[in-house]
């Protein structure tokens, strides 16, 4: 690919005086700037594209790699409420989350600059270009889902103003020299324009990762994040998309082909056969009991972001203890199981759950018919 001989061939300056210095955190660049990086946006340096217009790989003055992405659509909000959306964005700092190096709003154009991560994205690697060189073994992986819960936590809990990405998914996870995982596109929602045709091509786009509340009734929170992590979580840990073909006209979501095998306790048969049997047993079964609990449809059922980065890095026994002993992976079992005598039976507390569920599921879809 041109794009990525440009990469190898490109000699970096390394200027010795940007070395001691502080990096800023942002600023203004000029159009012209950013043309002469990306070659004219040519296509060649072209990165991919998403629902907010495409990227483009290029080479600042000094030599450092950005990504540039040119939004195709601004809604006709006012020129300085860019600004300072883009300003508040790249105020946010934290090692998993994509910074911001800057932004670009001259005449009609809309840019904002990152640093480019050369190891692209998780995507390319689950499933893209990257994916036959299988360069994530399960030491990467495992960091790969503690650092971008890292990121997501703080931009739930910690960034102010508190931002919902409303975005996760393997393409907005960029991986760094190390594989270092570094979450893009938070706070991106703010750049939708109020036209309801971009806002449907963008849930088309990401449907595999939606929360159902959010894919029917439009209502974002932090808990429609942690479904997304969820169904990102399996992926990670089995290879597989977040939708698959089941026939011509059938698709099953990778949490509807998870649930049955974690209730069985078949977790060997989820890991990705990439890994070849090279992964640790406890967490691969650790990610797969928290993506789902993360990916229940229940939003009240989900956990936090802390939470789940407290279980994934399998710091309290008792936690983990209470995430196998979850009414999800018990609740199935009943419906599962042939024999007749199901764990439920042992635990009324189970069985009174499942009562307690059905009206709820009833409501949740009288909501969707009504809206
Ligand atoms: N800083 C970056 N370094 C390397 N690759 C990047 C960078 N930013 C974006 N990309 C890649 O460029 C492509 C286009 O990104 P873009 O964010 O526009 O689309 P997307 O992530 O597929 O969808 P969405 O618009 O929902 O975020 C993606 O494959 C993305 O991983
Ligand atoms: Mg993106």
């Amino acid at each position: 690919m041109a794009f990525c001989s440009m990469i190898c061939c490109g000699k970096g300056v390394d200027r010795k005086k940007e070395k001691g210095k502080k990096q800023p955190t942002w600023r203004i660049f000029s159009l012209k700037e950013l043309h002469s990086a990306t070659n004219n946006f040519n296509y060649d340096n072209k990165l991919g594209e998403g629902g907010f217009g495409s990227v483009y790989w290029g080479q600042l003055w000094d030599g450092s790699q950005i990504a540039v992405k040119r939004l195709k659509v601004w809604s006709n909000k006012a020129e300085v409420e860019f600004s300072v959306e883009v300003e508040i964005l790249a105020r946010v700092r934290h090692k998993n989350l994509l910074s911001l190096r800057g932004y670009c709003a001259e005449g009609q154009e809309r840019l904002i600059v990152y640093d480019y991560m050369p190891n692209l994205s998780l995507l390319s690697h689950l499933h893209g270009h990257h994916s036959s060189e299988c360069l994530l073994d399960w030491t990467r992986r495992m960091n790969i889902a503690i650092g971008s819960a890292e990121g997501i936590a703080y931009l739930h809990h910690h960034s102010t103003p508190h931002i919902i990405h409303r975005d996760i998914k393997a393409s907005n996870v960029l991986l760094d020299s190390e594989f270092q995982p570094q979450v893009a596109d938070f706070g991106f929602a703010k750049f939708i324009p109020d036209g309801a045709t971009h806002v449907t091509t963008r849930v088309k786009g990401t449907l595999g990762y939606l929360a159902p509340e959010y894919a029917m009734l439009g209502k974002a929170s932090e808990s429609c994040d942690v479904y997304s992590f969820g169904i990102l979580l399996l992926e990670l840990a089995s290879g597989k998309k977040p939708l698959e073909k089941v026939n011509r006209t059938v698709k099953r979501s990778i949490s509807e082909w998870a649930l049955p095998l974690a209730c069985e306790g078949k977790f060997d048969e989820m890991a990705d056969p990439k890994l070849n049997g090279k992964y640790v047993e406890e967490e691969l079964k650790r990610i797969i009991l928290v993506a789902l609990v993360c990916a229940d449809n229940r939003p009240d059922k989900r956990p936090t972001m802390l939470e789940v980065l407290e279980l994934l890095k399998g710091e309290s026994k008792e936690k983990l203890t209470e995430l196998e002993n979850n009414e999800l992976f018990k609740t199935l079992q009943t419906v599962c199981d042939d024999d007749g005598i199901t764990a439920a039976e042992e635990n009324s507390d189970i069985i009174k759950e499942e009562k307690d569920l059905k009206p709820a599921k009833d409501s949740e879809q009288e909501k969707t018919e009504d809206g």
